[in-house]
C-alpha cells in the first residue's frame, strides 16, 4: 500500500479544510496551503464537525503557499483542492512541481474536469502519479470518493492509492471514467435539472415534490430542492454545465430553466443568502417556499397521498420505492415521471461513465445517500414492469435494459446461494460483485443459511472459525427480553463450541437503548417486581457476557445509546465505526442506567485514570487505582449530563471506551475486523475476575458531588428533576450510605443501580419524561 506519512492539501476552503482535517481523523499530518492563511479555528467550529476530536487539529500545519512551497519536499501525496478552473489547476501545478519529494503523489479534487486535460499541467514524469481523488461533501461523513486515471497514470500506482483511500482513509472507492462530472455529479445534476424543467411544465410546488423525493422514495431528508438550496444554485448550475459538455440525449434537460437563471441573478443562491427554494422567517422560524411563477415566498403547500401515508410504517425500501413510484395516486404522479427519467438517464450511462452498473449504484449510495443506487431501483421496480409502461409512454427502452430482459433474468443483481452478482454490460451475463476482503456481510451469512437461532428480536448468526454474531433486529434495535434471551443463547453456543461472540447488526443504528415503552407502561401498572425483573435480567446477562469463558466484541456504529451503550460496556472489547454516537442518555427519560452502566462507567474510568496515573503525582489518594474520588466524579460528570460522544475516538474521552477499544474507519469493514478481534483475543482468553475490591468514597465523595449540584441549580443549569436524578446518581455512584471511603463489590453497585431504577420509574416525573420520548422523541425538561 502506499505510505503516505505526510500529505499536503492546497486550498483551505470548503472541500480542503475538510479533507486536512478528515487526514487527520486518520492520524495523517498535513500542511493545508491556500493563497490566504487557512483559518484553523474555523476547522474545529464547523458543524456537523469535520474532526473525530478537536484535539487533533494539531495534526494540520496551516501556511501560505508561496512561503511554504520548499515544504511539499516532505510530502508523500500533494492534493489540490482548489477553484474549479483548468487553467488555474494547470498553473499551480506548474508552480508546485519543481518543489515536490520524488515519488510524491498528486491527485486532484476536481468535481468533474477533465483528468486528462488537467495532467497537462504537470510534466511527463509527474503525469505517471497523479489522478482524480474526488472527496464529497462533507468529506468526513459522505463514504464517496470517485477515482479516476488519466491515460499516463500508473496503472499499480493508482491502485495502491485507492486500497490506501479505502484502507487508511475508510472510503468508499469508485473508479470512474474520465468523462464530464465523472459518476455520481453526472447522474445527480441530471436528476435535480430534470425536476427542475418538470416542475415548471407540470406546475408544481417545491415542497410537495420535496415530500415526494425524500425519504418515501429512498432519497434522503433534505429531498431535492433542500439538498439545491444546500448545495448552492449558483455551484448546481456550474456543474450542469460541465455535463452539458457530455453532450448526451439530455443536453436541452441540463440547460437552466428560465426562473434559475432569474434566481440566481437575484442572489436566491439557497443557504448561503438565506434564499433560494425555501427561506425561513428569522422571527417566526416558519419556511417558506418560492413560488416558481412570480418568485416570490408563500407558505409551504398541504399535500396528502394514499400511498405516502402507507409506505410510513414499511421498513423495507425496496417496497416503499415500489410503492410510491408505482402508485396511482398524486405521489405517483410525481415521482413516476422523475425517476423513470433517472433512471433511464443513467442506464444509457453505461458504459459511457463505468464499466459496471454497480460502480453506479454505489456511487449515488455513497455520494448522494441514496438508500438504493439507480439499478437497483430498476430492480424493486421491476425491470420489465418499468420497460413495459416505458413503451406504454411510447417513451425508448435503454438498450442495457433491453438486454436485461432478453439475455438476462429480468434483474441486474441476483443472489446465488449467499453470492451476489450483477448483469455485466459488456460479457451480457451475471458476474460476482466484486468487494475488498475486509467486507464481511450479515446478510449473504443469513442467505447461506448460517442462522442458528432466531426470535422477533434478534437472531444468532453463524460467522464460521467458531465465531458466533448476535444481531439485533427489534424496532430500533431496541433492547428487549428478546434480545436478552438470544445473547443467553449466543453465549451457550459460543462457550460450548466456540471462539468468540461479536455483537453486531445491519440496522441503521446499533441500539438506541431499552424498550422505553414496556418499562412506562409496566411502572404505570405499578408492577415493581416486574420491572426489578427487568433489570435483574439485563444485569444478569450482561455479568455473565462479562466473565464468560470466551470473548464478546461489541461492534457499534451510529447510535449506541441507553441499554445499548450498556452493551458496550460490557463486553471484553469494544470495536466501533469511527461514526458512533455512545451515550449513557437515561437521564433524559427520567432513569438512570441500570445494566451495569454506572458500575462499568467507575471501572472504565479507573482503568483510564489509572494509566494516565504518575506514581510521583502525590495528590492522589490511591495509587492504585487512580484515587478514589476522580473516577466517581467522572463517571458522574458523563452520566448525569447525558454526555453522547460525537465519534468512537471522544467516546474515550467521556469514558464509555477504554484503551484496550479500538476504531474501524471504514463501515464496510466493521464486521470483518469485529470477527478478527474475537479470534485474535480467544488465544489464551482468560476472562475478567468479579471485582471485589472496588474503592469508593461514600458520604464524603457524595457531599462533594452534592455540592457541584447545587451550584448547578444556583446557576439556573439544571431543573428540579435533573436535580433529583443527580442526586440518585451520585449515591449510586459514592457506594450508596457508605460514611467513609469503603471497599465493595460489583454486584453492591448493580443492587444500587436497581433500587435508584425503581425508585425513579415510580416518580411522576420520570414517567412524564418517558411519555414524552415516546410521543415527541424530544427530551422533557421537568
Ligand atoms: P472554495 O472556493 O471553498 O475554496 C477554494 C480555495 O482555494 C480558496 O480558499 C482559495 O483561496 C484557494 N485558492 C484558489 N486559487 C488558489 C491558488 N492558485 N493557489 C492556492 N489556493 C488557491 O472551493 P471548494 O468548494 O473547496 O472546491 C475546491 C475544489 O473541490 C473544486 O475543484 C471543486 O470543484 C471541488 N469540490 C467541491 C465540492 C463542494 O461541495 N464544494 C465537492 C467536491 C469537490
Amino acid at each position: 500500500m502506499l505510505e503516505i506519512k505526510k500529505a499536503a492539501v492546497i486550498g483551505s476552503g470548503v472541500m480542503g479544510s475538510g479533507i486536512a482535517a478528515h487526514l487527520a481523523n486518520c492520524g495523517i499530518p498535513s500542511l493545508l496551503l491556500d493563497v490566504e492563511m487557512p483559518n484553523l479555528e474555523r476547522i474545529t467550529r464547523t458543524s456537523p464537525a469535520h474532526l473525530y476530536d478537536s484535539d487533533d487539529i494539531r495534526l494540520v500545519t496551516p501556511g501560505l503557499l508561496d512561503a511554504n512551497l520548499k515544504k511539499l519536499s516532505e510530502c508523500d501525496w500533494v492534493i489540490e483542492v482548489i477553484v474549479e478552473k483548468t487553467d488555474v489547476k494547470q498553473s499551480l501545478y506548474k508552480k508546485i512541481e519543481p518543489y515536490l519529494k520524488k515519488g510524491a503523489w498528486v491527485s486532484s479534487n476536481t468535481s468533474g474536469l477533465s483528468v486528462n486535460t488537467l495532467a497537462q499541467g504537470w510534466g511527463a514524469d509527474q503525469r505517471e502519479r497523479f489522478c482524480v481523488t474526488h472527496f464529497f461533501n462533507p468529506p468526513r461523513y459522505l463514504h464517496l470518493i470517485e477515482v479516476v486515471a488519466g491515460q499516463e497514470t500508473d496503472p499499480a500506482g493508482f491502485k495502491d492509492m485507492a486500497n490506501f483511500l479505502e484502507q487508511r482513509l475508510g472510503k468508499g472507492v469508485v473508479f470512474a471514467k474520465d468523462t464530464p462530472n465523472f459518476i455520481a455529479n453526472r447522474i445527480g445534476v441530471f436528476h435535480i435539472l430534470d425536476i427542475f424543467h418538470q416542475m415548471q411544465e407540470k406546475h408544481w410546488s417545491v415542497s410537495v415534490v420535496d415530500k415526494v423525493m425524500g425519504p418515501p422514495t429512498g432519497h434522503p431528508k433534505s429531498a431535492v430542492f433542500r439538498t439545491a438550496d444546500l448545495v448552492g444554485l449558483d455551484t448546481l448550475a456550474l456543474v450542469a454545465k460541465t455535463s452539458q459538455n457530455a453532450r448526451d440525449e439530455a443536453s436541452a434537460r441540463l440547460q437552466s430553466p428560465a426562473y434559475l437563471d432569474k434566481m440566481i441573478a437575484q442572489g436566491m443562491l439557497g443557504g448561503k443568502t438565506k434564499q433560494g427554494f425555501y427561506k425561513k422567517d428569522p422571527a417566526t422560524k416558519e419556511i417558506f417556499e418560492i413560488n416558481l411563477q412570480t418568485l416570490s415566498y408563500q407558505p409551504q403547500q398541504k399535500f396528502r397521498a394514499d400511498s405516502l401515508g402507507a409506505v410510513r410504517e414499511m421498513t423495507d425500501i425496496a417496497e416503499k420505492i415500489r410503492t410510491v413510484v408505482l402508485a396511482d395516486d398524486e405521489a405517483g404522479k410525481i415521482a413516476w415521471p422523475i425517476m423513470s427519467a433517472a433512471l433511464t438517464y443513467a442506464a444509457n450511462r453505461i458504459p459511457e461513465i463505468a464499466d459496471s452498473v454497480v460502480e453506479v449504484d454505489r456511487a449515488m449510495r455513497w455520494g448522494f445517500n441514496w438508500e438504493m443506487g439507480p439499478f437497483e431501483m430498476w430492480d424493486a421496480l421491476g425491470v420489465k414492469t418499468v420497460a413495459e409502461r416505458l413503451k406504454k409512454e411510447g417513451r425508448p427502452i435503454p438498450d442495457l435494459v433491453q438486454a436485461v430482459i432478453e439475455k438476462g433474468e429480468g434483474k441486474f443483481y441476483r443472489e446465488t446461494r449467499g453470492i451476489r452478482e450483477y448483469f455485466d454490460a459488456g460479457k451480457q451475463k451475471y458476474v460476482p460483485v466484486v468487494y475488498p476482503k475486509e467486507v464481511l456481510f450479515l446478510k449473504s451469512k443469513k442467505d447461506q443459511k448460517k442462522v442458528l437461532e432466531t426470535n422477533a428480536g434478534a437472531s444468532l448468526v453463524d460467522l464460521d472459525d467458531g465465531v458466533f454474531c448476535l444481531e439485533f433486529h427489534s424496532k430500533m434495535n431496541a433492547i428487549d427480553a428478546d434480545i436478552i434471551g438470544m445473547l443467553h443463547k449466543g453465549l451457550d453456543r459460543t462457550e460450548s463450541e466456540g471462539r468468540g461472540l461479536v455483537i453486531y447488526n445491519d440496522g441503521a443504528n446499533f441500539s438506541v437503548g431499552a424498550n422505553l415503552m414496556l418499562i412506562l407502561l409496566t411502572a404505570q401498572q405499578k408492577d415493581w417486581a416486574q420491572i426489578d425483573q427487568i433489570a435483574r435480567e439485563f444485569q444478569g446477562a450482561l455479568q455473565r457476557m462479562r466473565f464468560s469463558k470466551k470473548p464478546v466484541v461489541a461492534a457499534p456504529f451510529q447510535l449506541a445509546l441507553g441499554g445499548g451503550c450498556e452493551i458496550c460496556l460490557g463486553a471484553d472489547t469494544v470495536l466501533a465505526h469511527a461514526e458512533t454516537y455512545m451515550g449513557l442518555v437515561e437521564v433524559g427519560v427520567g432513569l438512570i442506567p441500570a445494566g451495569g452502566g454506572c458500575k462499568n462507567m467507575i471501572l472504565n474510568w479507573e482503568e483510564i485514570l489509572t494509566d494516565q496515573h504518575l506514581p510521583k503525582d502525590k495528590i492522589w489518594f490511591s495509587p492504585s487505582d487512580g484515587g478514589v474520588f476522580p473516577k466517581v466524579q467522572k463517571a458522574f460528570e458523563s452520566i448525569a449530563m447525558a454526555k453522547v460522544a460525537t465519534s468512537a475516538k471522544e467516546a474515550k474521552k467521556l469514558g464509555y471506551c477504554t484503551k484496550a477499544d479500538g476504531f474501524v474507519i471504514n463501515r464496510e469493514f466493521l464486521l470483518y475486523k469485529a470477527k478478527e478481534a474475537a479470534l485474535h483475543l480467544a488465544k489464551n482468553y482468560q476472562p475478567p475476575k468479579p471485582r471485589d475490591n472496588i474503592t469508593l468514597p461514600g458520604n464524603g465523595g457524595k457531599m462533594a458531588l452534592f455540592n457541584g449540584i447545587a451550584d448547578f441549580k444556583l446557576k439556573g443549569l439544571i431543573t428540579p428533576h435533573d436535580e433529583t436524578i443527580a442526586k440518585i446518581l451520585a449515591h449510586i455512584l459514592t457506594g450508596g450510605d457508605m460514611p467513609n471511603m469503603h471497599v465493595t463489590t460489583e454486584q453492591h453497585l448493580l443492587d444500587l443501580e436497581r433500587e435508584a431504577f425503581l425508585k425513579l420509574c415510580g416518580m411522576e416525573a420520570s414517567q412524564a419524561r418517558m411519555q414524552q420520548m415516546l410521543m415527541t422523541g424530544k427530551p422533557l425538561r421537568n
